[in-house]
């Protein structure tokens, strides 16, 4: 890994006075509206995943909350002392290796920098090569550009294990790999699906189709889990930009109907979001009390069983 002598941010706990959601086992369907709250569900069969680990974050729809997803879960985990990468496996242009800065090498001129797609391109390149420090102790960035699409466009051999193998012969102290998908369910979300061991799916909580579009994600889960990654499972849905409204009450039913075993982590709407990224900050600290930043807090809690759940 190519740390840089410059400077880093810890990122610090949150302060446990502020207004955490609750956790509940089961989301509540029977409540009428006006006692209903939201909760933080965690079935009983639900269990945390063991360290190392490797999270796609994915969902072919673009504007799912994806991205947001990724980069607050990764901030909550570095808060507690874990060490973090994020891969950046989503070729658009406005992506997260816009909105998280990290350090290039000295000497490296921007347009010369290895990053995702040179992984699956050059058969002399690690992942340590290509993972950078950001200005957040502990979290690391393996960043892309728009040529990523390349690797879909040429698929050269061995696409869909590249990232499975690249992770496991990874020599370093990396607790959690995010991956965040693109929106698209092409080889490299299949890419990042075999290298994985949990899903978390983030659905707009607002959006019908969001949970419509959901199926056809199950049915790639379905191909990578028989034909490559049998234990893969989807650890938790997150229900983004979530205002409390019967539609969101119903679609998180609908996913706590569908995937029993998997925690329903609500993210609070924050309209601060698109001023963060203008900022080319994480809204954890852009705005540390807002309630989308407990709302990942709990959430990494939740899924990684430390500190706070
Ligand atoms: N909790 C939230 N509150 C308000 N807006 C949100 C929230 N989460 C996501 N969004 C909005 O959705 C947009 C798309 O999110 P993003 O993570 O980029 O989706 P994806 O990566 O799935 O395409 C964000 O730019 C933001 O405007
Ligand atoms: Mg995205």
């Amino acid at each position: 890994m190519r740390e840089t002598q410059r400077e880093t941010v810890q990122v610090s706990p949150l302060s446990d006075d502020l207004a955490f959601l609750d956790i509940v086992t089961e989301w509540d369907m029977v409540t009428v509206y006006q006692d209903w709250k939201t909760s933080i569900v965690v079935p009983p069969t639900f269990q945390p995943g063991s360290l190392p680990r490797v999270v796609a974050v994915c969902n072919q729809k673009g504007g799912a909350g994806k991205t947001v997803t990724t980069l607050e879960l990764a901030m909550a985990l570095v808060a507690r002392g874990l060490r973090v990468r994020i891969i950046d496996a989503d070729p658009q242009r406005a992506s997260m290796s816009v909105w998280l800065r990290f350090f290039r090498p000295e000497g490296v001129a921007a347009d010369g920098l290895k990053n995702l797609k040179d992984l699956f391109f050059d058969d002399d390149l690690s992942l340590q090569d290509i993972t950078y420090a950001t200005p957040y102790e502990g979290l690391h960035l393996v960043p892309s550009f728009p040529d990523l699409d390349d690797v879909e466009s040429k698929q050269p051999p061995g696409t869909d294990t590249n990232l499975q193998f690249h992770l496991r012969k990874a020599d370093d102290d990396i607790d959690v790999t995010l991956i965040d998908c693109g929106p698209k369910l092409g080889p490299l979300t299949v890419s990042a699906l075999v290298a994985a061991h949990d899903v978390i799916i983030p659905v707009q909580a607002a959006s019908g189709l969001d949970a419509v579009g959901a199926a056809a994600l199950d049915a790639t889960l379905a191909t990578v889990r028989k034909r490559l990654n049998p234990d893969l499972r989807v650890a938790a849905v997150v229900l983004t930009d979530f205002s409390r409204s019967s539609l969101a009450r119903k679609i998180g039913g609908s996913f706590a109907r569908k995937y029993p075993d998997a925690a329903i982590l609500p993210a609070r709407t924050n309209v601060r979001i698109g001023d963060a990224q203008l900022a080319k900050e994480p809204l954890r600290l852009f705005e540390p009390t807002a309630t989308t930043v407990l709302d990942y807090d709990c959430a990494a809690g939740v899924l990684f069983g430390r500190g706070r759940s």
